[in-house]
């Protein structure tokens, strides 16, 4: 059987703001396996990003604990397992410096992982080609860049530090339907070609189904079905995977 790369055990996470108390996660346990892909779905509030950012160390949890390729984040600095694990998100343009080239972006990021200058572009180079894009696109700045290039250039930058795991929070949802298409087909082919691990969040359970080797569904901070996708997608046990999936047709 693979190994755990991502490992989440009674994970909860609770907000209080205003005097509302908001339980964004509760008692979350899953494991993601190396080369796997997991997709989680689930209405808007139901605590997808809440459980992203907690698996990133951008949050800390109330209870329960995260482990990254066998080491548990806490007894191991973030900053430490920060190269196994990686994030893309919803709006890439947000994430890139619009003052400067998406080139000049993608080098400053491998510096801050402490790649040499030589061996970073290098990188670049071969991730360009694994991604679709032309050297030409990083003289280039976010602005004069399509949704679904800045897309590639955010999951370029994800893998320079060649994680283990890649947590894509919503990284389709602003694309249209071809280019979210596009860019679910290049994650499958990363997957394939680097062995790279998954964690795909998005509210719709069909894109889900068509990426992912298993699936769950969050409701209300907890994951409420976990299962091969075709089984959730075809006998789900619970009531509301039922309703989101009818919701769809
Ligand atoms: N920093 C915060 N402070 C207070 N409440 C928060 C905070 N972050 C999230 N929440 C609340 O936690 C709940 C879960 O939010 P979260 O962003 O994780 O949901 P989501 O499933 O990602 O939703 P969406 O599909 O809209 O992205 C929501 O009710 C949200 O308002
Ligand atoms: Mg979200």
């Amino acid at each position: 059987m693979s190994e755990a790369v991502l490992s989440v055990k009674n994970l909860s996470k609770t907000f209080y703001k205003d005097g509302v108390k908001t339980e964004a996660v509760k008692n979350v346990s899953f494991e993601l396996l190396s080369g796997e892909v997991l997709g989680i779905a689930g209405e808007s509030g139901s605590g997808k990003s809440t459980l992203s950012r907690l698996c990133m160390g951008l949050l800390r949890p109330d209870t329960g604990e995260i482990d990254i390729c066998g080491e548990r984040l806490g007894k191991k600095s973030i900053k430490e397992l920060r190269p196994k694990i990686q994030m893309v998100f919803q709006n890439p343009a947000d994430t890139f410096n619009p003052s400067y080239s998406v080139g000049a972006g993608l080098s400053e990021a491998g510096r801050c992982l402490g790649l040499e200058k030589s061996a970073c572009k290098e990188k670049i180079s071969s991730l360009l080609g694994l991604t679709g894009l032309s050297e030409s696109v990083l003289l280039r700045r976010p602005k004069e860049l399509s949704g679904g290039q800045l897309q590639r250039l955010a999951i370029v930058r994800a893998l320079l530090c060649e994680p283990r795991v890649l947590i894509a929070d919503e990284a389709v949802s602003s694309l249209d339907v071809s280019v979210s298409a596009n860019i679910i087909n290049l994650l499958k082919d990363l997957r394939e070609s680097l062995g790279i691990a998954i964690l795909f969040i998005s509210h719709d359970l069909a894109v889900i189904g068509n990426i992912s080797d298993r699936a769950g569904v969050m409701y209300k901070g907890e994951l409420i079905e976990l299962g091969k996708t075709e089984e959730v997608l075809s006998s789900p046990k619970t009531e509301y995977t039922r309703r989101l999936l009818s919701a769809r047709l």
